[in-house]
């Protein structure tokens, strides 16, 4: 198997891809967030680290919207109490192990079973000329056959439950998400999960739009910085060169200074992982994925998937060209494409247009 895999780490705003949080400086203040918005990784990893900055207590912030408008989002409160991203202390740590446990426990065969099935797609996907969706008819794919093997149950098309983390939702959109969630509940309950049910859950809304989100993101990063050429000729990075989780927050417990910054108690500090892309050394060199008591769980198993996907594409000869990218909007929390549509072509000249394929292969 032929592999071409360089420590290159292209950016995502070089590609022109447009991002609701532009790079302008390491730290600013931002008023409507309350907090600051921190873009050095060296701040960012601190942050981290530290146990004076902690994850936002997402079930209290679902039970005061309960109290204050009477409005039931019972699966909303059930889903962050279970969800380690929501907790501290003893209580994460319990569901941080159970979360650890469910993805090491069938890792040989769930690992095997996802090689399988990349080489297989990646083969029907890129195996012809014409249009190609990235995002539905890759990454998405991609997802759900991983989430099948964990829980049993293929996640509803166009289900956005990730947006509980949401900060700055209607009540109307609140609802939509809760509803999703008991929704999955169910088809949990009814299915032959491998994972407990509540891990199912999480891992649902954790990994469902940043896995499709930052696959097909970084392969549209890719492609736009080698229009035109043939894919087994593209520097494949060893890891994602684009984040669909472009930032994580957390709060001071108490009042503290940080690298000669100050934080008060209760401020929120918004860490911009995607502003992180490029580093190159250190321990701060790799946060698309945190770091810390809260490092994404599914952290190997991305990984894992990210070098398959590249050393099938290594051996793939048509060329690329990319088309167009529609991001999903309103979207406040994750860095997400509705459609990330590229064309392939087989001729040896450079200049060939898609207009030039009468029927494409997939219209
Ligand atoms: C197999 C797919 C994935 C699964 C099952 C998964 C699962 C998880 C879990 C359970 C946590 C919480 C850990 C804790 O609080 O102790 C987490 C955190 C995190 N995940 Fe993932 N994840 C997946 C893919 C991804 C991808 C593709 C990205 C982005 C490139 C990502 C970024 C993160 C980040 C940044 C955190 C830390 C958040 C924070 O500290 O606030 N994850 N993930």
């Amino acid at each position: 198997m032929r592999s071409r895999v360089s420590k290159q780490t292209p950016n995502l705003r070089r590609q022109g891809i447009s991002c609701p949080y532009p790079a302008s400086s390491s730290l600013t203040y931002d008023d409507r967030l309350g907090g600051f918005l921190v873009r050095d990784s060296a701040l960012i990893a601190e942050i981290l680290h530290s146990l004076r900055f902690q994850v936002v207590d997402y079930a209290r912030h679902y039970l005061e919207i309960s109290e204050r408008t009477g409005l039931d989002f019972a699966a909303s409160v059930t889903a962050m109490e279970r969800m380690p991203l929501a907790n501290e202390g003893p209580a994460h740590r319990e569901l941080r192990t159970r979360s650890a446990r469910a993805m090491s426990d069938d890792w040989r065969e769930n690992a095997a079973a996802m090689e399988r099935h990349i080489f297989q797609l990646v083969d029907t996907a890129f195996g012809g000329e014409g249009d190609l969706d990235l995002v539905g008819q890759f990454a998405v794919p991609i997802f759900n056959h991983l989430y099948r093997l964990w829980s049993g149950v293929t996640l509803e098309r166009g289900l956005r439950i990730a947006e509980v983390f949401c900060g700055r939702m209607s009540l109307n959109r609140r609802q939509r998400v809760d509803a999703g969630l008991r929704r999955l509940d169910d088809a949990l309950n009814g299915s032959l999960a491998c994972v407990p049910n509540d891990v199912a859950m999480s891992f649902a809304i954790l990994a469902s739009d940043s896995l499709v989100g930052s696959l097909s993101l970084s392969l549209w990063t890719l492609f736009s910085q080698n229009d035109g050429n043939r894919i087994s000729d593209i520097p494949f990075p060893e890891t994602l060169p684009s984040t669909a989780v472009p930032y994580i927050d957390r709060i001071a417990t108490e009042d503290v200074e940080i690298r000669g910054i100050r934080f008060s108690r209760g401020q929120r500090a918004r860490l911009m992982l995607q502003a992180t892309a490029g580093v190159e050394c250190g321990r701060e060199n790799d946060l698309f994925f945190g770091a810390g008591r809260h490092l994404c769980v599914g952290k190997a198993m991305t990984n894992l998937i990210w070098k398959s996907v590249c050393a099938s594409l290594a051996q793939t000869d048509l060329r690329v060209r990319v088309v167009n990218l529609a991001m999903r909007r309103p979207d406040h929390v994750f860095h997400y494409p509705e459609s990330a549509k590229v064309f392939l072509y087989a001729c040896s000249n450079r200049n060939t247009l898609r207009q030039d394929f009468p029927q494409s292969r997939r219209n």
